[in-house]
């Protein structure tokens, strides 16, 4: 994201109170995973292997997390898939930073274990989830997404998780319930950029209904077939394809049904540019630049041409139906 204002007054915790412990949490249990054979084999099975051999940087990393090839419709771009490495080490995730490499810097520092997401507000079964469950509420397929940043570039991902749906439909809202409102973590502690005035903490996202419960909504634990860096948000989070990328909670610790339009952390900041819907549409500006076209990431140098920006981020068949009748410049 672009910002306005100069941020100040930043309040760092001492190096010495932070504990890269998520990195080998992950790292102790590939190696469990390893022992017992799982990983070695979830990986040889997963059905991106060609999508692996295309990285220049393997993950290998952090704990497999193998997808089965989803059947949603428009879930599988064909695209070639960005590098991972790219993907992990140009990132917008404000709580660790401003600038793109701040998060793979930063984010060692977020724990992720334990972690629970708490389900509630206008639901006939609130309930916090601990993560566990929530990896077990559904089978986890891998999805091949555009994701287009507001800021004009743009990424394509192999995901792992579930459509949100499956979540939604065991909280089994009240017919009162019209939006869903995402609360992301903002531990101070752990993340230096919390009590930084770049933005409201926490970082608050929301969707209307029938958006939450489209199928090409996932609920995203990992990608490249391995649970979530922390900089792309780990545990869990939500990823958005046919909206820009801010839409898209990371490291999400609420899921509030309500019945009035979320106050978004975006919007906070600056409701002229950043609305509530943020569909990608090429056909609408950005107050301070054009959405016309994009650069994907990967496809710089001299020579690298801008791509057109499609309406909804390409997935105009799946998802215009949920915005018939409505003036899109209006509700940006
Ligand atoms: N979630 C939180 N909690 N904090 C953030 O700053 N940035 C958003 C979104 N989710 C953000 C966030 C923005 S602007 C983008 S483009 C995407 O995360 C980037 O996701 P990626 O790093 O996996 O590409």
């Amino acid at each position: 994201m672009i910002i306005k204002t100069n941020a100040s007054g930043f309040d760092h915790p001492a190096s010495s109170e932070i504990t890269p412990q998520a990195i080998y949490q992950g790292r102790r249990e590939l190696i469990k995973l390893m022992a017992k054979g799982v990983a070695g084999a979830a990986l040889a099975s997963w059905a991106g292997r060609k999508a692996l051999a295309q990285t220049l940087e393997k993950p290998g990393k952090l704990a497999a997390l193998p997808g089965g090839k989803s059947a949603v419709a428009g879930a599988m771009t064909l695209e070639k898939i960005t590098d991972y490495k790219l993907v992990t080490s140009y990132n917008n995730f404000y709580e660790f930073g401003t600038d793109k490499a701040d998060p793979g810097k930063n984010a060692h520092t977020l724990v992720t274990k334990p972690w629970s997401v708490a389900v509630e507000g206008l639901v006939r079964q609130p309930k916090t989830w601990t993560l566990e469950d929530l990896l077990k509420l559904s089978p986890q397929e891998e999805r091949i997404y555009r994701l287009r940043c507001v800021e004009g570039w743009s990424m394509v991902i192999p995901w792992v998780g579930y459509s949100l749906s499956e979540l939604i439909k065991k909280a089994e809202p009240l017919g009162s319930a019209k939006y869903v409102e995402f609360v992301t973590l903002a531990d101070p502690r752990t993340m230096p950029y919390v009590g930084s005035r770049v933005l409201e903490w926490p970082y608050v996202e929301g969707l209307r209904m029938d958006e939450a419960m489209h199928p090409l909504a996932l609920l995203a634990f990992g990608m490249y077939g391995e649970v979530l860096p922390n900089q792309n948000g780990a545990p869990v989070r939500m990823v958005l394809p046919w909206k820009y990328g801010f839409k898209s909670a990371k490291s999400l610790v609420k899921i509030r049904f309500t019945d009035k339009e979320p106050r978004t952390a975006w919007n906070k900041a600056a409701a002229s540019e950043y609305g509530f819907y943020s569909n990608v549409n090429p056909a609408v500006d950005h107050p301070r630049w054009s959405q016309a076209t994009e650069r994907r990431i990967g496809e710089d140098g001299l020579f690298a041409k801008r791509r057109k920006t499609l309406m909804f981020n390409g997935y105009e068949a799946q998802v215009a139906q949920l915005y018939t009748g409505m003036d899109l410049k209006k509700f940006f």
